[in-house]
């Protein structure tokens, strides 16, 4: 560790990320690597841990386990929640058992009961039972038998915590991304389905498959018949966009930078065909019903050559108003917050949101135990359904095929995997990620590395091998 803490870290601006960078691998294959970021990042940031949807109710709980750690947040009443690390202060026993083969546990309870020696503990935390106390002869305080606390918060209907005491206001670490964000009020959209796997490769391996667009040709070429997929990429404070973009400037226009656009072509026809793909290929997200069916009648309701920005601008309309007509509205966000909000962020440093107006595609990564080859894969689907109509939905294990997660999604598998044994070559001479397209990535090694005291993305020059 010490030899870790003591490389210098060179800082480098939001500017110097549109450079040629490169950085170690270290922290994708190293085994110390992987046992300092329990350390130097887990415990130092706010981290997505589960939605207010999972625990609806007073007394719900559910655990969140991140590399040894495991977390329990619990709803105390309607507003509020409080999180507690897992373990008794007796012996040690974690409160709630967490298995490795169990995404997470949820439940409901007036109070935790230990399962070794009984202590008991209600939802404040606070020891209300211990067998036999008097043999202590007064040397337990109620600070030796309480639960330990972990800060806690919500944005956008998430809940995130936090192991640093000291940690800055979850807001101001979500910032400046949360404005932008806040627009599209994910706290109002509920779990279309959730999926997760162990997957063998290293957690940054896997959240940096879902970074850029930049792979889109190379992985997933069935797409590009339907759009150019040339994508712009740039850092929010520690978190970043990324977002269509055209090589030729003057193709641009506000609407093309989210996953709602118009394709190649007749934008009639693409707009729907492209928003059908990524809905279809996609998992069933990337896009709604709603959208989908909507984007099927341009065709019949717009006469031939309507221009993009117009196709677009009724393929909204309508969309919108059908929403409406079932109960679902649409949230008003200005064409320049829609235009900066771009197609999808990085929060983090294992969140990531690819957006539309009534939906999100997320992605959490995970370390698996101290194993620097092996990650815990999740993803779900955020949608706004109408009041009661919301889909009841459980975590699902489901192995990495293109029959269980589509195939767009087993496209991206299918680099993860390769990815991770490659970096370990000898003849690998490090990460050179596209200045332009793939600044997300340079923007997440560059925080991380302060996190670390490891691993600054450096300039690359023309005497480099
Ligand atoms: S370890 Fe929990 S009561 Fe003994
Ligand atoms: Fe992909």
């Amino acid at each position: 560790m010490d030899k870790l803490a003591g490389i210098r870290v060179d800082q480098l601006s939001d500017e110097d990320l549109g450079e040629a960078l490169t950085y170690p691998v270290d922290a994708f294959i190293s085994r110390e690597y992987a046992a300092a970021e329990n350390e130097l990042l887990w415990s130092k940031v706010w981290l997505m841990a589960a939605r207010l949807e999972d625990i609806p109710e007073a007394g719900h709980f559910i655990t969140f386990n991140v590399g040894d750690e495991s977390i329990i947040i619990i709803r105390t009443s309607a507003d509020s929640l409080r999180a507690y690390y897992n373990v008794c202060p007796h012996r040690g026993r974690q409160l709630i058992n967490t298995p490795d083969d169990v995404n997470c546990v949820t439940g409901k309870k007036r109070s935790f009961v230990c399962g070794f020696h009984g202590w008991t503990f209600n939802r404040e935390g606070k020891n209300t039972y211990i067998l036999d106390k008097e043999d202590w002869k007064g040397a337990l305080s109620d600070e030796r038998t309480c639960l330990s606390e972990v800060k806690v918060d919500t944005w956008g209907g998430w809940i995130y915590v936090n192991m640093d005491p000291d940690c800055e206001p979850l807001r101001d670490f979500l910032e400046p991304a949360a404005s932008i964000l806040d627009y599209f009020e994910f706290e109002k959209m509920r779990y279309k389905w959730r999926q997760w796997c162990i997957y063998p490769c290293n957690w940054k391996t896997a959240i940096e498959a879902f970074m850029e667009p930049y792979h889109v040709a190379g992985t997933h070429p069935q797409l590009l018949k339907y759009g150019q997929f040339y994508a712009y990429s740039k850092p929010y404070g520690l978190h970043g966009v990324s977002g269509f973009d055209e090589r030729d400037p003057s193709m641009k226009m506000s609407q093309s930078s989210s996953v709602t656009r118009a394709g190649l072509g007749d934008p009639r026809v693409s707009t729907y065909e492209l928003a059908r793909e990524n809905y279809e290929t996609v998992n069933y997200a990337g896009s709604t019903e709603t959208l989908v069916n909507a984007a099927k009648r341009l065709v019949d309701e717009l006469p031939e050559g309507t221009p993009a920005s117009e196709v677009i601008q009724h393929w909204m309309a309508t969309a919108k108003a059908d929403d409406a007509a079932r109960n679902v509205i649409w949230p008003e966000i200005p064409a320049d917050v829609m235009a900066e909000a771009g197609l999808a962020w990085s929060m983090f440093p294992n969140q990531t949101i690819l957006q539309g107006v009534t939906f999100a595609l997320c992605y959490r990564v995970r370390p698996y135990g101290d194993d620097p080859n092996k990650c815990i894969f999740e993803s779900y689907a955020l949608e706004r359904f109408p009041e009661g109509a919301e889909p009841k939905t459980e975590w699902v294990y489901a192995e990495p095929t293109a029959e269980k997660w589509g195939l767009v999604l087993a496209q991206d598998f299918g680099n993860m995997e390769w990815v991770q044994k490659g970096m370990k070559s000898r003849g690998f001479r490090g990460p050179q990620p596209n200045p332009h397209q793939e600044q997300k990535v340079t923007n997440f090694h560059r925080h991380l590395a302060r996190f670390m005291g490891i691993g600054a993305p450096r300039k690359l020059d023309r005497t480099d091998q």
